[in-house]
């Protein structure tokens, strides 16, 4: 657990956020803070709208409501691709890598401005593609051995188990060089000894100074990581704090019983 740089401006700030599919308020006037080198966790019933709000956060889908600031910047109008370069990324509840691809090239593909997908640059500086190549895959091969997979590198995707899944969407953010990253319940499916593991590197990545929002069901894994939770019931925030809080919090455990 990093230390709360409270002082400063939250990396993440989104306030008034309202989404709706229909007749269900999936997301109703909610708001979020995630400060800078903070492992902060997002928990609440099944269909409370932890989902639909990352969705909200990273653009994913456009708020009806409300907005989004990231580094000190309005992010909500912004392409989704847009808001990686800015530095935020994130996973989804169920893993998307590309099965038919080798773990390595999931890596790689997940790279940003990869010189070589520049037309010109590739004919007119073949050189500084080859060199670019070189780098993004000691990067990729680097990130692959904090996460784990390095020895999976040249196998298909399609074969690794699930939590091995949930390690490669981590490692694949890693490779954006993002500032913050939304995790979408990284343990579910996963089984406990690489919780375990995954608990221990996402640790490890927040010593390196990097910001984690997390998803999770698995109350373990919120209470020995996160900082500060927020716990969302109904799409609305019912509560903040820190995990002995929200572990004490009588109107968050109703919300758990009732559901
Ligand atoms: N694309 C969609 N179309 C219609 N309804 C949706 C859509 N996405 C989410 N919902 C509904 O919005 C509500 C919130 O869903 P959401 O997936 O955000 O919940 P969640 O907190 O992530 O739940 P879980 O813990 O089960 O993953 C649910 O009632 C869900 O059925
Ligand atoms: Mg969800």
């Amino acid at each position: 657990m990093a230390n709360n740089q409270s002082s400063e401006l939250p990396l993440l700030s989104a306030s008034g956020l309202c989404k709706s599919f229909g007749g269900i308020q999936a997301v109703d006037n909610a708001e979020i803070q995630v400060e800078k080198g903070t492992i902060t966790g997002l928990i609440g019933p099944n269909g409370a709208g932890k989902t639909t709000l990352f969705n909200l956060l990273s653009s994913f889908i456009r708020p009806d409501k409300g907005r989004v600031v990231f580094d000190g910047e309005q992010i909500q109008q912004l392409q989704p691709h847009q808001i990686a370069q800015q530095g935020l990324v994130r996973t989804f509840q169920v893993a998307r890598a590309l099965s038919r691809l080798s773990v390595l090239e999931n890596m790689l593909l997940a790279a940003q401005k990869q010189t070589g997908e520049n037309f010109w640059q590739v004919q007119l500086q073949p050189h500084v593609v080859v060199k670019e190549e070189k780098e993004l895959k000691e990067q990729a091969m680097f990130l692959l051995e904090s996460v784990g997979l390095a020895k999976k590198a040249q196998d298909y995707a399609g074969g690794l188990s699930g939590g091995q899944r949930k390690l490669l969407e981590m490692g694949r953010a890693l490779m954006t060089n993002p500032k913050l990253i939304l995790l979408d319940e990284p343990a579910a499916g996963v089984n406990p000894k690489l919780i375990d593991d995954i608990c221990d590197r996402i640790n490890a990545w927040n010593k390196n100074g990097m910001t984690f929002l997390i998803i999770e069901h698995n109350m373990d894994v919120i209470m020995s990581l996160c900082d500060r939770v927020w716990v969302l019931a109904e799409g609305k925030n019912l509560a903040n704090g820190t995990p002995n809080d929200i572990q004490n919090n009588r109107q968050v455990l109703e919300a758990y019983l009732g559901q």
